[in-house]
């Protein structure tokens, strides 16, 4: 039993939540151990490489410049170096907030942090560090086909999704419950096995949301809901706790309730949750919806 705000009550035996607000104070507010599945699908870091240069002037031979004691001189440049405009901004930020994470998952709880290849493998070495190497569970793939690609590289197709558990000896994990996929080569199975289908693996080809699609909120970032019933499917029992403190459309609340699962969702961005408050209001879905002022 917690409570966030006089506004706010957070109660294990109440209701869903959706919170607006940033999220490190709200989450900061919820009680230990309080969650059977978070998952988040943080803001990738997309930032600029700045350039900085470093100069000297110099004594040179036939320098195009006249300088001290009437020597020639030459600007030269001694460096340049690169550096990422938002990277440590963005650790900074993370970091705080997978430290509440790992405080608020229950003892056999599970981690999902959804990425890209630019930040995934900063993250991994973070997780380590705040989980321990034993509690790493996963990497998943997420492959798509879908829009531009590059003629100068191998496109890049896919997402990476980071999963870690609390207790690597006492977690919970049921993939007996999740979709299956055709085999590869059904010829080289029995039929029934053809028929069943195989048990997903680490790598996940799964569309994105369709532009055209009935589940398409218009949010920019949204997440496809297949790739949310596997991780809530496998990593909680009906009835549990998921979390999800970067929100964006609100797909991991619409799954977790189709499922039969209770959610806290949170979000700084107003348009977020507009567009929650949409999808559950067509989807029958109940949830209190308030908002955090602080900063
Ligand atoms: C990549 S989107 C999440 C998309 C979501 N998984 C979905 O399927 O729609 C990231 C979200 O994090 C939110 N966000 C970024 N910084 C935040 C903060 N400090 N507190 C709360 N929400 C934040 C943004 O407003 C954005 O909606």
């Amino acid at each position: 039993m917690s409570f966030l705000s006089r506004a706010t009550v957070w109660d294990a035996d109440g209701p869903n939540h959706v919170i607006r607000g940033n999220n490190l104070p709200v989450i900061t507010a919820l009680p230990d151990e309080s969650f059977d599945l978070i998952y988040i699908d943080p803001p990738f870091n997309t930032g600029r490489t700045q350039v900085r240069k470093a100069m000297k002037n110099e004594h040179v031979e036939g320098g195009s410049r006249i300088g001290f004691a009437g020597k020639p001189y030459e600007t030269v440049k001694l460096s340049a170096y690169k550096y990422n405009d938002t990277f440590g901004d963005f650790w900074e930020f993370l970091e705080p907030r997978l430290e509440q994470a790992w405080r608020l998952l229950a003892p056999h709880g599970t981690l999902y942090v959804h990425l890209d290849y630019r930040e995934v493998h900063y993250a991994k070495v973070l997780l380590d560090a705040l989980f321990g190497r034993e509690c790493f569970l996963n990497e998943i793939i997420w492959a798509y086909d879908y829009g531009g690609k590059a003629q100068n590289k191998w496109p890049a197709k896919h997402d990476t999704i980071l999963v870690y558990v609390k207790d690597p000896d006492n977690y919970y994990f049921d993939n007996a419950t999740v979709d299956r996929e055709p085999y590869m080569a059904p010829g080289l199975v029995t039929p029934e096995k053809a028929e069943r289908g195989k048990l997903p693996t680490d790598v996940w080809w799964h569309t994105i949301v369709s532009p055209t699609g009935k589940e398409k909120t218009g949010y920019p970032t949204q997440k496809p809901e297949g790739i949310l019933r596997r991780i809530i499917q496998a990593s909680s029992a009906p009835g549990a706790w998921v979390l999800d403190f970067f929100a964006g459309s609100g797909t991991t609340g619409a799954v977790a309730a189709s499922l039969d699962r209770r959610f806290v969702l949170v979000d700084e961005n107003p348009e977020s949750i507009a567009v929650i408050k949409k999808r559950f209001a067509s989807a029958g879905i109940t949830a209190h919806f308030s908002t955090s002022r602080k900063k």
